[in-house]
């Protein structure tokens, strides 16, 4: 009903702006009258659109070619956020999920010897041993303060030669992931929070504890950035972490090494499962950007786009960083694209996926 009143009403400011036109200038056919018309014709569409977006809930059955045409026809429309449906958001995750007080392991909130059952099977347990504990932190990071406006990037192809680093950089608050490389001109060099990959420490840095040095090289490069691992995911990934953690704990103390609470990735990956999105595990990402909407003043995503192609239709690497292809079964990623586009039409979030202009950060 609210969408006819729209209509109806971007109806009624079309045949008053041109009737206007009529009379200032005698003829419909000048300029300013054509350009009015146009931009009516121009809004109503950005309407529409944001209205077929914003009801989307499947990216099966999909046409990519057709969306992407629309998708950027939307994308130049003038974003409207949605303060009302924001702090909805706002409250549903915190009363869900309660990032501000949980998401990662503290001090404040785990015990000594505490059992804590793993994020994907709770049969699974690890007891907080003291001498990991003592090296958790005593608070997040943040400490319970509402962070501004966020800039939540990820490591989409569609970052290379976008210009967005200093729109990036711009943001009060930066959240990077699985160590992807910065540099100033595509995505920013600002980072507050990056996430490891225990897999990436398997790979990677597996004997780092004789040869710390290429992983501390690799971590200082975000500076007093905390580091993000999801230690208690699966089984593998806490003696790998812990590993991260013993390593970087006596020698960069100006950035922290945090785990994810296992509870609070749980929560969080039911209360997207409840709202129809059907994956194993929620990626990082979206696990983050949901972390976004409850802390964050305002949330600008950047690096979004699980597709093989642009808006204008080139070609476009899976990762800006890398030419690897994507994991085929973990993640649901256009599944989770969907829930952002739904979110960026709802004024909840903004999606950026053209390449950003260099004068107006
Ligand atoms: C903003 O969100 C609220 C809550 O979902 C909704 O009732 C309202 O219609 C939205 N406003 C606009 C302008 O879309
Ligand atoms: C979230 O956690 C904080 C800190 O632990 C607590 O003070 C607050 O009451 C919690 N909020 C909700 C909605 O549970
Ligand atoms: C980025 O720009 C370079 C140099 O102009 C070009 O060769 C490359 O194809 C571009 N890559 C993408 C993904 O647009
Ligand atoms: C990083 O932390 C160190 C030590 O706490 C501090 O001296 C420095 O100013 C911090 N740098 C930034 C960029 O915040
Ligand atoms: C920034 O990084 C991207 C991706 O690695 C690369 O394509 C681009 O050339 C880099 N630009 C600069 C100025 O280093």
């Amino acid at each position: 009903m609210a969408y006819l009143r729209w209509i109806f009403r971007l109806l009624m400011v079309l045949i008053v702006s041109h009737s206007l036109c009529v009379m200032f200038y005698y003829t419909p056919d000048t300029l300013s009258s054509r350009e009015a018309m146009t931009d009516t014709l121009r809004l109503l569409r950005c309407a529409k659109l944001r209205h077929k977006f914003s009801i989307i809930t499947s990216a099966k059955g999909l046409n990519m070619q057709s969306v992407t045409q629309e998708l950027n026809d939307f994308l130049n429309c003038p974003f409207k956020p949605n303060t009302t449906e924001r702090e909805l958001n706002r409250m549903r995750l915190q009363f869900c999920c309660n990032a501000t007080g949980s998401i990662f392991l503290t001090k404040r909130n785990t015990a000594v010897n505490q059992i804590i059952p793993y994020e994907t099977s709770i049969r699974d347990k690890y007891t907080m041993n003291p001498a990991i504990h003592s090296m958790l932190p005593e608070d997040v990071p943040w400490s319970g303060r509402r962070l501004g406006r966020c800039a939540v990037v990820g490591s989409g192809g569609i970052l290379k030669n976008s210009s967005c680093g200093r729109e990036i950089d711009s943001a009060d608050f930066v959240i990077r992931f699985n160590l992807a490389y910065i540099n100033d001109s595509d995505v920013g060099l600002k980072t507050d929070l990056v996430t490891i990959n225990p897999s990436q420490i398997q790979r990677e840095y597996n004997n780092m504890e004789k040869n710390p040095d290429p992983f501390v090289e690799r971590v200082s490069v975000y500076g007093n950035a905390s580091l993000a691992i999801p230690a208690f995911a699966y089984t593998f990934c806490t003696g790998l972490s812990i590993k991260a953690l013993r390593v970087l704990h006596p020698v960069r103390p100006q950035q922290p090494v945090v785990f994810f609470s296992p509870e609070y990735l749980r929560t969080l990956d039911r209360f997207w499962k409840r709202r129809g999105l059907k994956e194993v595990r929620l990626s990082s990402g979206f696990a983050l950007i949901s972390t976004a909407l409850e802390l964050c003043e305002s949330v600008h995503v950047y690096g979004f786009w699980p597709f093989d192609s642009d808006l204008l239709d080139n070609p476009l690497p899976y990762h800006y960083y890398d030419e690897l292809k994507p994991h085929p079964f973990m993640h649901s990623m256009p599944e989770e694209f969907v829930r952002l586009l739904q979110l960026h039409s709802q004024g909840v979030l903004t999606l950026h996926l053209q390449p950003c202009s260099l004068d107006e950060p």
